[in-house]
């Protein structure tokens, strides 16, 4: 198990481009990332098929998040999707400082979901009944450098396309993505996988698009032994080196993919 997800030793050092380097004391983040995360109930085992969980119960994904945010110093947290409220909940709690907007279409939902909100005293979170570009749209109006958490499906409803053509600039993952690994589920609508090919059909085709390595070091384990979803990370109109440069992330063409899209 390595001690630092960026960098060697106790501190590590995130920036973007031309900004003074943010140093952080890696070990002290991983220890509130592990006591948050584990400490937020899945409520979600009622409907998932991973059991629930905040990012389905992986724990690598929630330390990639912790990256991301340094690495780019957003400045909000999107959730799109938030079903009854367990990565919302790690969020808010996790990130005190940050505010954090999720919605979902199914109004049992939000309820819930803002209900467990004021349970957990946590101050910095909307919910919205809102189908999920719409919050995109005005979060992209209103914040510099938001990470996007996009995980709003459900059966027919696949608003991802839409979510992504309206964002101008963010870290963006996208959960249950095809990584190409058989260890890492990915969902299908209407015979689309959400992967690589869908991104060669999007309006804006990326150069690149971004995956956790299968083989990385986390500083933490993935306890998930049931479903683990793949995640496909996107720099939209902000510099893409922090995500080349972390030691954890693959770097993929789309170009490869264009070729052979259905
Ligand atoms: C996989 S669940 C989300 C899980 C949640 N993010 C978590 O980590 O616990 C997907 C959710 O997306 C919601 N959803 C589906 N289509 C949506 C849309 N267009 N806008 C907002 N939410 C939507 C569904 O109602 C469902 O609650």
């Amino acid at each position: 198990m390595s001690t630092s997800t960026m960098g060697q030793g106790k501190q590590r050092e995130t920036s973007l481009a031309g900004e003074e380097p943010v140093r952080r004391d890696s070990d002290a983040e991983v220890e509130t990332t592990l006591q948050i995360f584990y400490t937020t109930e899945r409520a979600g085992a009622a409907g998932l098929s991973d059991g629930g969980g905040p990012f389905g119960f992986d724990v690598t994904v929630a330390l990639l998040v912790n990256d991301l945010l340094a690495a780019y110093r957003c400045d909000a947290i999107v959730e799109t999707g938030c079903y009854l409220g367990d990565t919302t909940t790690y969020l808010a709690r996790r990130y005190p400082a940050l505010p954090v907007h999720t919605c979902d279409v199914v109004a049992e939902h939000v309820a819930f979901t803002r209900q467990r909100m004021a349970l957990a005293g946590v101050g910095n979170v909307q919910v919205e009944y809102l189908d999920s570009p719409a919050l995109v749209r005005r979060v992209d109006a209103a914040y510099r450098r938001p990470l996007y958490f996009l995980d709003a499906h459900w059966e027919q409803r696949w608003p991802l396309a839409q979510e992504l053509a309206a964002i101008r600039h963010g870290v963006v993952l996208i959960d249950d993505f095809d990584i190409g690994h058989p260890r890492f589920a990915f969902d299908t609508y209407d015979g689309l996988a959400c992967g690589p090919h869908l991104l060669a059909r999007l309006q804006r085709v990326p150069s690149h698009y971004f995956t956790p390595s299968p083989d990385a070091d986390w500083p933490l384990p993935c306890l998930q032994v049931g479903r683990r979803a793949g995640v496909g990370i996107l720099p939209i109109g902000v510099d893409s080196a922090p995500l080349e440069n972390h030691p954890h992330l693959l770097t993929r063409p789309v170009s490869a993919e264009k070729a052979t899209t259905p």
